[in-house]
């Protein structure tokens, strides 16, 4: 199957060398093409270049692309005039398996209840699950598989889902069944995280230390045995998981094979920071609180801080420092964090807006923290996250719009036209 794009006002994000993340400086670097075509054959990405060199030899596939034969061999031809083309967004955080929305909560904030005070009143996290405890795999699979229907058509084509909503063994096992369910159906490309060390079940509270225990000795194992995660997760924070219980949890999960990823520093400076960089987190997640410390810590390792807009912006939190990683040379990832209590939404094309607005990043800082940097945030940004010869042909062609700028500008707005995810249209 050979597709051609032809007549595309301006490719964004593209690649002749590509990079697993990009930091500090570098983020700020994005190639385009302008009067572009895209070439895309079994679903990967063949070559792209200028409309102009399609007749003349090409310097990236070593072959002769000439739009006579390109043409002919093309089993179909996309023509985007008028529109830009952009690699699919990569987003490495979200909660997309729960079974009730959070409204009533939201109100409570509003009125001026904090989230902490929510969740110690036994509602919360856990409000999640127990309403999730209570639907069937099936019905679970059902809402999982519309929320993540409604993020492809916003432009995202890898994700990564937590399962956290469970909170005992069988019913963690049931959204991990239900994440590996959407890994086999779904399109997207997508990564599962065991995050049984979300909420402490209200039995626990005051001995929290056996629900450890629990999903450290019984949890654990049995996901492994099913093979359904790829990452372990805790959320290492003030009046939830301690530093401590952290540390056992993702020294458990390395040893069956789970690669650390956690939440950290969203609530307080707890600690969560220095302990997944001590055991070699692919990424950090939230980062609110951050002290320079915290940034030094982070400086030279493999973790990718991973700031999260929506939540910030849904709970009223002060915003976290990306400005100042980004100075500090670090990278800088930014995802969705969908899930019921803390981010409703999983519209990235809203995350890069508030990349821009809200932290200060340029457009272009905005979308490599969006696409290359959540990609390396769950492990996949040697096949998705920018347009390169050989990834995934995972790109969306937008509405007609003046520039790429346009994209975090029109903030609300849909610019989204056409979805492409392996070289299939969606
Ligand atoms: O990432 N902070 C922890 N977990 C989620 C919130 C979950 C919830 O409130 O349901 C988050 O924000
Ligand atoms: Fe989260």
């Amino acid at each position: 199957m050979r597709i051609l794009i032809k007549n595309i006002k301006e490719l964004v994000q593209v690649e002749y060398q590509p990079k697993l993340r990009v930091m500090g400086k570098d983020m700020a670097q994005m190639e385009t093409v302008k009067d572009a075509y895209l070439i895309v054959e079994d679903g990967k990405i063949k070559a792209f270049g200028k409309m102009g060199e399609l007749t003349l030899s090409s310097a990236l596939t070593g072959t002769s692309p000439n739009l006579g034969e390109e043409l002919e061999n093309a089993d179909r031809v996309v023509d985007a005039t008028g529109r830009l083309v952009f690699p699919s967004f990569c987003d490495s955080h979200t909660h997309i398996v729960y079974a009730n929305s959070r409204e009533h909560e939201f109100v409570d904030k509003i009125r001026g209840l904090s989230y902490e005070e929510i969740a110690k009143r036994g509602g919360g996290i856990l409000n999640s699950a127990k309403a999730t405890a209570a639907a069937s795999e099936e019905e679970l699979y059902d809402m999982a598989w519309q929320r993540l229907e409604e993020v492809m058509r916003m432009g995202t084509g890898a994700i990564e889902i937590k399962s956290g909503y469970g909170l005992s063994t069988e019913s963690e096992l049931k959204l991990l069944r239900v994440i590996r369910r959407l890994k086999e159906n779904s399109p997207m490309t997508i990564k599962s995280n065991f995050l049984g060390a979300h909420g402490i079940p209200m039995e626990y509270r005051g001995h929290q230390e056996d629900y450890v225990d629990l999903v450290i000795n019984e949890m654990i194992p049995r996901v492994a045995d099913e093979g359904l995660a790829d990452f372990i997760d805790v959320f290492c924070d003030q009046g939830f998981f301690t530093v401590e219980d952290t540390a056992r949890i993702l020294e458990a999960g390395i040893k069956y094979g789970m690669k650390p990823k956690i939440h950290a520093n969203e609530m307080a400076v707890s600690g969560g920071v220095q302990v997944g960089v001590k055991y070699g987190a692919i990424s950090v997640d939230h980062l609110e609180q951050m002290g320079d410390a915290e940034i030094e810590c982070l400086k030279g390792t493999e973790t990718m801080p991973t700031v999260l807009p929506g939540c910030a912006f849904f709970l009223n939190l002060p915003l976290s420092p990306a400005r100042r990683m980004i100075d500090a040379g670090l990278s800088v990832a930014m995802a969705s964090d969908y899930n019921p209590g803390t981010s409703p939404s999983g519209n990235m094309q809203l995350i890069l807006s508030m990349a821009c607005i809200r932290y200060r990043l340029t457009p272009e800082e905005a979308f490599n923290a969006t696409t290359l940097n959540t990609a390396y945030a769950m492990g996949v940004s040697d096949t998705v996250g920018s347009i390169a010869v050989g990834k995934k042909a995972n790109f969306y062609i937008s509405k007609p719009i003046p520039t790429y700028e346009y994209m975090p500008y029109a903030y609300g707005e849909n610019k989204v036209e056409r979805v492409f995810l392996n070289g299939i249209e969606n």
